[in-house]
């Protein structure tokens, strides 16, 4: 059931304390990447929360860097296209830019010119929300290509860091909340 699914992706999330920076409580999806079960797991449950939207996704687009380790392969299941939307300098070509504040500093999301056709759909997909800056910022970089939103996609919200009020009503779903 989606809720033993939910229990078990809980269950391989680790905690790491005064990472990366005192203070702050690390969220680590890397056990969750590495039991394929709770990968699986993962991947069908980000896809049950697009159940309204199915059929009309055309592409996910990724935060890089651990929307990239998820991104890939729920597109794969969908069957759409997948875009990534990186940090400074890193994407040839013409590039669109956007800076942003995060939890623990500032940083700038890029995508390519032309990543999208005007009026496409797009799911925005991370592994976590904290402020909400970085998805905030992916979402103006998708709507200056021209692209519609339809959903921003977490596996876990930070709710205490508010990052859901910096973007549209109802626009984002998380997996786990904390
Ligand atoms: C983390 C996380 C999100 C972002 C959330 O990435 O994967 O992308 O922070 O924070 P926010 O809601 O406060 O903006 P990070 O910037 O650490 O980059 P990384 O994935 O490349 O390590
Ligand atoms: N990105 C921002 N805050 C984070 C946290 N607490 N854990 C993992 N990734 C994060």
């Amino acid at each position: 059931t989606s809720a033993e699914k939910t229990a078990l992706v809980a269950r391989r999330i680790g905690l790491v304390p005064d990472f990366p920076k005192p203070g702050v409580l690390f969220r680590d999806v890397c056990p969750l990447l590495k039991d394929p079960e709770a990968f699986n797991a993962v991947i069908e449950l980000l896809e049950e929360k697009l159940q309204k939207h199915v059929g009309s996704v055309d592409l996910i687009a990724g935060l890089e860097a651990r929307g990239f380790l998820l991104g890939p392969s729920l597109a794969a299941r969908l069957g759409v296209g997948f875009i990534p939307l990186r940090k400074k300098g890193k994407l040839p070509g013409e590039t669109i830019a956007v800076s942003y504040t995060l939890e623990y500093g500032q940083d700038v999301v890029e995508a390519q010119m032309g990543a999208l056709k005007p009026g496409q759909n797009v799911v925005i997909v991370d592994d976590l929300i904290a402020t909400g800056g970085t998805m905030a910022a992916a979402v103006q970089l998708i709507q200056k290509l021209g692209g519609t939103v339809l959903q921003c996609l977490v596996v876990i919200e930070l709710v205490e860091l508010r990052g859901r009020e910096l973007l549209e009503a109802d626009m984002l779903q998380s997996l786990l909340q904390y």
